[in-house]
């Protein structure tokens, strides 16, 4: 049938988990393929509210099968929570949860190495959700991490952890911090260990299976394209590659099996944490948005920064993970606005706005750049109605259909879902 890869297109939280859990109906594997517990992925359906932070979003299939691929960074302490939480509401998972491996194992010391750089940064910091991102990602690719596989051997896992804490208690020392115990650690990460033994086991072999005989497999990613490591506002982004392409390499799936990249962009913007945001909105308008649309961080409960849709910026994100079609979602969030501006490219601040030279490009500016740049936008009139109860494109106020429509044609990708509440069934399937 089909591999799915939904992908974020701003700065994350634009409503991955409930495109996810909407296509995990059909899907008969969800998985996730980057990042770590960082993400906080909210989804409303006939078993309640769930916030999912590593699990996929498969659980409410008893068909799905929830995956966790060797691009994901696992925190064993939240997915111990995780599963109980989950089985706590009736949920079976256990025997259709997978987790790699091959998956690197977030550390006590990460979230402490973290702090520290935090710390040092002051006011440069990137405003992480203290997961330990930065540091695991580091020790992966500088070929220091502890991996799952190596909780299979105590006596390798104890050497490897006894050479991590020379070089990290080293390091606590000298920012006057307790060192870490290697037996105690052990201890309590073995323990940890052994509550998940039974779900550690390689995803490949059965997603080649699916492959082969045409299954609905869908990829939930974390994060969103502007949070990318490479391709986000640098170094106020995450540690991980949030990109489709990214999709392949985190889950095993070679890339020509991806049939669809499902883009979700939020009606507008929201950002938590550090970093340039040029459509952010100080005022009321930033106010109303956050008041409508709940925008307060999953894992960190921040206030996030809200601003006007950046269609400049989602045009260059959609064409980077080459999505084939958009999911805009919160629509809801902007039913009382009069005026609804869309940013349609910037202009170095201060430039008089009949200037000769064309609009700049998202693309073509650094994150250290972006705040000497202001987005130029135009102005779409609001629809000042409920749109939550709409269930199909005509139902929608004549004003917000030419918003979406004036949004495809932005971005260049068509919209094929609107999404108009949390819950499920506040989807419009947009067709042809
Ligand atoms: P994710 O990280 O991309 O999965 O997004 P989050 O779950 O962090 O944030 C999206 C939030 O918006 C969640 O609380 C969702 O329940 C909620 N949500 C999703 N779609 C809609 C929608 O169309 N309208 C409104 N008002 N809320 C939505
Ligand atoms: P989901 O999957 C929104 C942000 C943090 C910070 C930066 C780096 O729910 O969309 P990190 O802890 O990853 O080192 O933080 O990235 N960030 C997110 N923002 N949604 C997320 O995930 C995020 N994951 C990380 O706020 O600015
Ligand atoms: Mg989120």
């Amino acid at each position: 049938m089909s591999v799915i890869v939904v992908i974020g297109l701003q700065w994350g939280d634009e409503a991955k988990g409930k495109m996810a859990d909407l296509f995990s109906e059909q899907a008969d594997v969800v998985a996730r393929f980057n990042g770590g517990d960082n993400a906080g992925h909210t989804v409303v359906n006939q078993y309640g509210t769930f916030k999912l932070r590593l699990i996929p979003n498969g659980i409410s299939n008893p068909k799905t099968q929830c995956m966790i691929g060797a691009g994901v960074v696992v925190n064993l302490e939240t997915l111990i929570t995780e599963v109980e939480m989950i089985q706590e509401r009736g949920i079976e998972l256990e025997s259709r949860l997978w987790i790699s491996p091959r998956c690197h194992v977030v550390m006590p010391y990460h979230p402490m190495i973290e702090e520290i750089y935090e710390t040092a940064k002051g006011e440069s910091r990137t405003g992480t959700t203290r997961r330990g991102m930065g540091p695991v990602h580091a020790d992966k690719v500088s070929y220091n991490g502890i991996r799952l596989a190596d909780f299979g051997d105590l006596e390798r896992l104890r050497k490897k952890l006894s050479i991590q804490l020379k070089v990290k208690n080293a390091l606590f020392r000298a920012f006057g911090l307790e060192p870490l115990q290697l037996e105690e650690l052990l201890e309590e990460k073995m323990a940890q260990y052994k509550r998940l033994r039974r779900v550690v086991r390689e995803p490949y072999g059965y997603l080649q299976e699916a492959l082969a005989r045409d299954a609905c497999i869908v990829l939930e990613g974390a994060q969103g394209t502007l949070l990318d490591n490479n391709w986000g506002t640098y170094p106020f982004c995450t540690a991980s590659n949030t990109l489709a392409g990214a999709a392949a390499a985190g889950m095993g799936i070679a890339p020509q099996w991806i049939s669809r990249v499902v883009g979700v962009a939020k009606a507008y913007t929201s950002r938590v944490g550090s970093g340039p945001m040029p459509t952010e909105l100080l005022d009321e308008t930033g106010e109303t948005l956050r008041r409508e649309g709940q925008e307060y961080g999953t894992v960190t409960g921040r206030a996030r920064r809200c601003g006007w849709l950046d269609a400049d910026a989602v045009q260059f994100t959609a064409s980077l993970n080459g999505a084939t079609e958009l999911a805009l979602t919160k629509l809801d969030v902007l039913d009382s606005l009069p005026v609804i501006k869309i940013g349609v490219g910037y202009r170095q601040k201060g430039a008089s706005p009949q200037a000769e030279e064309g609009l700049w490009h998202y693309w073509q500016l650094d994150a250290c750049d972006l705040d000497e740049y202001e987005p130029v936008y135009i102005e779409m009139d609001g629809w000042q109605q409920a749109s939550s109860q709409a269930r199909r494109f005509d139902d929608l106020p004549r004003q917000a259909q030419a918003y979406i429509r004036k949004v495809e044609e932005l971005v260049g990708v068509p919209v094929r879902y609107v999404s108009v509440g949390p819950e499920r069934e506040a989807t419009i399937e947009v067709k042809g």
